[in-house]
């Protein structure tokens, strides 16, 4: 067993720093295997990023370190970490809680490796920040995590169980399964999720809300076989244009989601300033934002849908035919507090409804659902988060929604219901999740982990 190198509060700064060469050097480690999951030719890649994790685990001083797979998933690594002084018989005394590591050893497609500046999978450093693909989103969380078990010499204040999952981009499909197969070897009292982000580098964030995810793939079908344009164009119309107005009653006139049924919350977050937003985000000039309410409103409490992609001939390879069938696939995002089953019910409906000429349509949903969540902070385990964050960021902590998704936080809470959970991350506005050129910003990941570290030492209290 590796030596305990902090055990007090005043000891963390110093025994975080201790660490986090490595720590960088281990993102740098994972950031280099391509571990996409949602790509069948990258399943090996995965398992190999999995390994990687279970090996850093081992190192980290772990009592016990297993790889979990559900039929058809992907790996996910669970490993022990024991309190320090823990009884060996839990019988003689009051035991420590069990804090669960949550994060996410899978990441997202690079949309283009072209794209980027530097490649996506070789790791580099530019002003401060590392790039390339799971930088921040998530492998920065499995660093956070390590990092913090090895600044405690792998005996941290509480006892800690490490879990994690490899196919969060994917809507973790297996996840309830492995939950109710591994309940016993993941039951906590408090879990840390390390996948979300904080408003600047420098001023930490309690996310307090996530919105729900449901996707479907729409087909509109009108003709046998394509046929020319000319001879029947007018009395014949063609599946793609079919297809278009369908997916352009999603939205009203306004920008405002038009599928009934949807549950729109409001929030009085104060707006965020929209030349920033703007930029953040890299909106053209002259593009309007859609939609109504404030920005964090519109992106946090209520619902979104979008087109993620469309099947249908490429313009270099287009004719003079009637397209006889095109699909789509579609997004909708859920505000806290709607339902994923209901929600789908509603948007294949609408679908359905509003498809025009008579065409024929078929609606499936996709594998990948995750139910909204909200959280109240009261508590003492929130108390702990928020002295521990304000303490290592120098700021206080402020309490954010965010419009993104992870379906473990409701499926988890359902099966631990007494849980307290704690949704944190060292993404910021400039991590640019899921695009091209993603980084994470070194100064603030040292800064997650001494906060991290802080938040096991105040849980032990
Ligand atoms: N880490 C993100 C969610 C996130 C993004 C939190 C930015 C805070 C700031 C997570 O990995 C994610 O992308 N989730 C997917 C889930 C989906 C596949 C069910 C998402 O939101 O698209
Ligand atoms: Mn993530
Ligand atoms: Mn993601």
């Amino acid at each position: 067993m590796p030596n305990p190198r902090a055990k007090t509060l005043d000891e963390l700064p110093t025994a975080v720093a201790s660490v986090l060469d490595a720590a960088r050097a281990d993102l740098e480690r994972l950031v280099r295997i391509p571990s996409i999951w949602a790509d069948p030719a990258h399943a090996d890649d995965t398992r190999a990023c999995a390994e990687a994790v279970a090996e850093l685990a081992r190192d980290a001083g772990a009592a016990d370190v297993a790889i979990l797979v559900a039929e058809g998933g992907a790996p996910a690594v669970v490993a022990h970490f024991p309190a320090a002084g823990s009884a060996p018989d839990p019988a003689a005394g009051p035991r420590a809680p069990t804090v669960l590591l949550y994060a996410h050893h899978d990441v997202q497609p690079t949309g283009g490796d072209e794209h980027w500046t530097s490649p996506p999978f070789e790791p580099t450093e530019r002003d401060g920040r590392l790039y390339g693909r799971g930088a921040a989103d998530d492998k920065a969380g499995v660093m956070t995590h390590l990092a913090v078990l090895r600044a405690y010499g792998g005996r941290p204040p509480v006892g800690v169980t490490l879990f994690v999952e490899g196919e969060e981009e994917s809507g973790s499909p297996t996840l309830t399964a492995l939950l109710r197969e591994y309940r016993d070897l993941l039951a906590s009292d408090v879990i840390v999720i390390a996948d979300s982000a904080n408003p600047a580098v420098d001023v930490p964030a309690l996310t307090t809300s996530l919105r729900g995810l449901v996707d479907v793939v729409v087909e509109v079908a009108m003709l046998e076989r394509p046929v020319h344009s000319g001879v029947y164009g007018g009395p014949v119309g063609d599946a793609l244009t079919a297809l278009c107005r369908t997916l352009a009653t999603l939205h009203d006139e306004s920008g405002d989601v038009a599928v009934a049924g949807l549950l729109h919350g409001t929030s009085d977050a104060p707006d965020v300033d929209e030349p920033t937003f703007r930029s953040d985000v890299g909106l053209l000039d002259g593009v309007e934002l859609i939609g109504s309410g404030s920005i964090p409103e519109r992106a946090w409490h209520r619902p979104a849908v979008a087109v993620l992609g469309i099947d249908a001939p490429r313009v270099a390879e287009a004719s003079n035919v009637l397209v006889p069938r095109a699909r789509a696939m579609v997004s909708l995002r859920l505000a806290p507090g709607d339902d994923a089953g209901k929600a789908l019910s509603a948007l294949t409906e609408h679908l359905e409804r509003h498809v025009p000429w008579g065409a024929q349509v078929s609606v499936v949903a996709g594998t990948g659902v995750a139910e909204p969540f909200g959280l109240t902070t009261t508590g003492s385990a929130y108390d702990a988060a928020r002295r521990a964050f304000s303490a290592a960021y120098g700021n206080e902590v402020v309490e954010t929604g965010i419009g993104g998704s992870i379906p473990f936080i409701a499926e988890f809470a359902r099966t631990f219901p007494g849980a307290a959970v704690l949704v944190t991350g060292v993404g910021d506005p400039a991590s640019r999740w899921h695009g091209i050129d993603e980084s994470v910003h070194l100064e603030m990941f040292g800064r997650g982990v001494l906060a991290e570290a802080m938040l096991l030492a105040e849980l032990a209290r």
